[in-house]
């Protein structure tokens, strides 16, 4: 199914599914082997409607199939964002003769309450599965945590935290962050608020997550916190704090607004569950923006590629970095490297890369002294460039000519994400499936990832740079897909 196929731009290793509206990841958790992703879904249409939870599986986070729906609406309303976790000591009781029950915690989004003008028309409910997350049932006591009278109140975040011994909620609260703990799931305590005058306000808060992240020995907390309006590059975007968490309260280390991903395509991201020390990151790979507009049928959006996040100091400031999985790599061709190549103005390297499935990754080394970009082009003069300019010292994608672009007005732009690395060298690793690009520069410290819909396979690959440059290290690598779908 590449680009010409009944399905053109259909990803091949990312989790689409196989009909209908979705937007974000929701409860991903690794239980018993199966990594879950759940997902806001709309199953009888291909814009956003009344929201359910749908559900895939993977053993590797690469392959996905797609599973029966896991929860409908119900009387106290449509199914939003949330999180699931595996209830090792079985606090909630939900577990019966030893069972472990897996526990999803979500927002009910009353349609009925928001009509007439209530302002508590969001609240936080329960469901658990008692066979590994293959059926749910909804907690009768439903709902769990009401709402005080505040319109967005959503996208429960839940954790354990082992030094009190307490379930942990990050809650999206309007213009802030309020976090909630919990014995048992079930009756939650406010613990403290935060973000109301720092970091990005261009939007209303949504979906954030708290975790931590082994650094120099020790763990540091991660807050994210996705906005809509108001990203880097314009609509849904993802900012992040670094800080310190005592149970109680999240108190930054700066209060530098910084975003996990510049691109316009990672929304909503979230990390699993019960993946130990890994840290593991899935967003949805579109912008509020287009997403009910992009050309795709009979399904909308897909996931990012899941990525293990980590932190990196630089000049004495924490950044997080982002990585593709290592899992990925199970999907590497025969890859074709060359080194010590010089770019003087324009080098095809259509030839020598074979590229002809729009599916691939590219590893690239470079000292950061000359602009260059990498033009990914078909023969209907569609393109997505890629490149770095040394005067702005950014990275930047520009999808401006890049097949469809007209189904809104703001899609065909040109982004840039700021180089954050102060190494001399700069290295850049792409991925491509048929209609996205994800790029991570200098080890995962400046992130974009874009979707494109080209009118055929983007199967051409030239370098450029008009000062010319010496790319130290360049790997091409097919991805092999026909182990990455169904
Ligand atoms: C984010 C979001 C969430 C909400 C869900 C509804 O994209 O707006 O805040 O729970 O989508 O589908």
């Amino acid at each position: 199914a590449t680009v010409g196929g009944p399905e053109p731009h259909r990803p091949r290793f990312h989790f689409s599914p196989k009909a209908h509206w979705m937007n974000d990841p929701n409860g991903m958790v690794y239980h018993k082997g199966t990594y879950h992703l759940f997902f806001q879904y709309y199953p009888d249409g291909d814009t956003w409607g009344p929201m359910h939870w749908g559900h895939a599986t993977s053993k590797d986070m690469v392959s996905w199939q797609e599973q029966p729906i896991a929860l409908y609406p119900d009387s106290l309303g449509y199914i939003f964002s949330g999180s699931a976790v595996v209830d090792v000591n079985n606090t909630s009781g939900f577990g019966k003769n030893g069972q472990t029950p897996l526990v999803a915690i979500f927002t009910h989004h009353n349609p009925k309450l928001e009509k007439e003008k209530s302002d508590k028309f969001q609240y936080q409910s329960l469901a658990y599965s008692l066979d590994d997350g293959k059926t749910w049932t909804k907690y009768a006591g439903n709902p769990v945590l009401n709402n005080p009278g505040i319109t967005d109140f959503r996208d429960p975040k839940v954790r354990w935290y082992e030094p009190q011994k307490k379930w942990i909620m990050t809650l999206a609260t309007k213009d802030r962050i309020t976090f909630f703990s919990s014995p048992d799931l079930k009756s939650w305590s406010k613990e403290s608020e935060f973000g109301q005058d720092l970091g990005a306000h261009g939007g209303v808060w949504e979906c954030p997550d708290l975790f931590s992240v082994e650094h120099n020995g020790k763990p540091v907390w991660v807050l994210l916190v996705s906005i809509n309006p108001g990203g880097p590059n314009g609509g849904s975007a993802t900012q992040y704090f670094t800080g310190a968490f005592d149970g109680k309260t999240f108190k930054p280390f700066s209060t530098k607004t910084q975003w996990m991903d510049y691109g316009p395509d990672n929304y909503a991201g979230v990390t699993f569950a019960n993946t130990g020390d890994r840290v593991v990151l899935m967003g949805w790979m579109s912008n509020w923006q287009y997403a009910q507009q992009v050309p795709t049928s009979p399904w909308r959006s897909a996931t990012t590629v899941p990525r293990q996040l980590g932190l990196k100091e630089v000049n004495k400031e924490l950044l997080l970095t982002s990585s593709p999985v290592k899992e990925l790599n199970a999907l590497d061709g025969q890859s074709v490297q060359l080194k010590n190549l010089t770019v003087k103005e324009r080098y095809d390297l259509t030839a020598k890369t074979k590229n002809k499935t729009g599916l691939f990754k590219l590893e690239l080394a470079a000292p950061a002294t000359a602009d260059f970009s990498i033009v990914l082009a078909n023969g209907k003069g569609n393109e997505v460039v890629i490149g770095y300019d040394k005067g702005a010292n950014h990275y930047y994608i520009d999808r401006s000519n890049a097949g469809k672009t007209a189904f809104e007005k703001g899609f065909g732009k040109k982004h840039t994400v700021p180089r954050l690395s102060s190494e001399s060298n700069l290295s850049l690793t792409m991925l491509v499936d048929v209609a996205s690009v994800e790029l991570f520069a200098d080890g995962g410290l400046s992130v974009m990832s874009e979707i494109f819909f080209p009118e055929s396979t983007l199967d051409q690959l030239v370098l450029k740079s008009a000062q010319g440059i010496q790319i130290t290290n360049l790997k091409y690598t097919p991805l092999n897909v026909a182990k990455g779908v169904e």
